[in-house]
């Protein structure tokens, strides 16, 4: 009998991080998300333990007091999986020797990337409930507009620490434990910023291209071991990530469901890189392939300062 596995998704909130929670709760996983806002994964967590699970459906006050990371934390058998008792409260964990929909369970746990030393205390407490995470799906990631001559120190050390430092030390944490155990998928979100020039995003486009890099890197390196490393590079897709980077979608910008699915597929076929969509996948590489390297600068900072433009029309702040 297959052992239900575990998935750990940062970003799992909203945009394309609550599209890849249905997606794995769909397909029989266990669930845990992180992120900053406890209500929106709390919600989302209800839903899906409502829809795919019977055993956490009523567990789900319980679930946001094991957010809370407070309390020692004892564990005892029962027929339907393990429970911990925390502060009182409990929670039901999916028992591997069973399978089927009574054992799925969706759970979080609050945390801020952007902060050093946010990823750390992410993995100790994933290891202090006692998960073991057998895909992880490095998705928490944000841009802002601007030039990186204009942009405030703390912001881009902010960015850097979500995109690049956090989802290094969650890839270090979780990777060493699945090369150990033989078996593992990690799955980082970079973007086709990270592929082409990302004038006026200050720190973005560098760090999406720093996750292609590393991906690449540990591939390579961990290739024999049974742990597969994956990239997907999304081109524009709409969720809140350009509103609240100062940016507007282009008008065939895709749809987070869809492109999740592409993502999940990818990893579970331990793919390198997936580029989402014909028009982007050809659109890159004729941009990539086929253009100088100075002409794609050109035109990227085109691009960017018509979508930057675009935005601040729509937010009436230029006429
Ligand atoms: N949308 C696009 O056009 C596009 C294109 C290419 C690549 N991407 C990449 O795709 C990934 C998902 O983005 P999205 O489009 O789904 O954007 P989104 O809707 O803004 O979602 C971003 C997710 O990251 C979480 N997050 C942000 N800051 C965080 C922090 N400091 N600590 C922990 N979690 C944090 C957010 O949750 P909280 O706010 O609750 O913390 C949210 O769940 C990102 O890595 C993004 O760079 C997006």
């Amino acid at each position: 009998m297959r052992e239900r596995e575990t998935v750990l998704i940062t970003g799992g909130s909203g945009g394309m991080g609550a599209e890849f929670a249905k997606i794995f709760a769909k397909e029989g996983f266990h669930v845990v998300l992180a992120a900053r806002s406890e209500d929106k994964m709390k919600a989302l967590a209800e839903k899906l333990n409502q829809k795919y699970g019977n055993s956490c459906a009523n567990s789900v006050a319980a679930v946001s007091a094991c957010a809370s990371g407070q309390g020692a934390v004892s564990e005892r058998a029962s027929g339907q999986g393990t429970v911990s008792v925390q502060d009182s409260e409990y929670r039901v964990r999916p028992d591997p020797q069973t399978e089927g929909k009574g054992d799925l369970c969706v759970e979080y746990i609050p945390a801020d990337l952007s902060r050093p030393g946010g990823a750390e205390a992410l993995w100790a407490e994933v290891q202090r409930r006692g998960l073991k995470v057998d895909q992880l799906v490095n998705n928490a990631g944000a841009g802002k507009a601007g030039r990186v001559v204009d942009a405030a120190p703390e912001v881009m050390e902010g960015l850097i620490t979500l995109n690049v430092t956090s989802l290094t030390v969650l890839c270090r944490m979780a990777g060493a434990a699945m090369a150990e155990r033989g078996y593992g998928k990690i799955l980082n979100i970079s973007s086709t910023a990270g592929m082409f020039p990302d004038p006026y995003f200050n720190v973005y486009g560098p760090s999406k291209a720093y996750v292609l890099a590393l991906t690449e890197a540990m591939k390579g390196e961990l290739k024999g071991t049974g742990v597969t490393v994956t990239a997907l590079c999304p081109g524009p897709v709409r969720t809140n990530w350009a509103k609240n980077a100062g940016k507007a979608y282009p008008a065939m910008a895709a749809d987070p469901a869809r492109v999740a699915r592409i993502g999940f597929e990818a990893m579970q076929k331990g793919r390198l890189c997936a580029v989402p969509g014909i028009f982007t996948k050809t659109g890159t590489f004729f941009l990539t392939r086929c253009l100088p390297r100075s002409a794609r600068v050109g035109i990227g900072a085109m691009w960017q300062r018509a979508m930057i433009r675009k935005d601040e029309k729509k937010r009436g702040s230029i006429r």
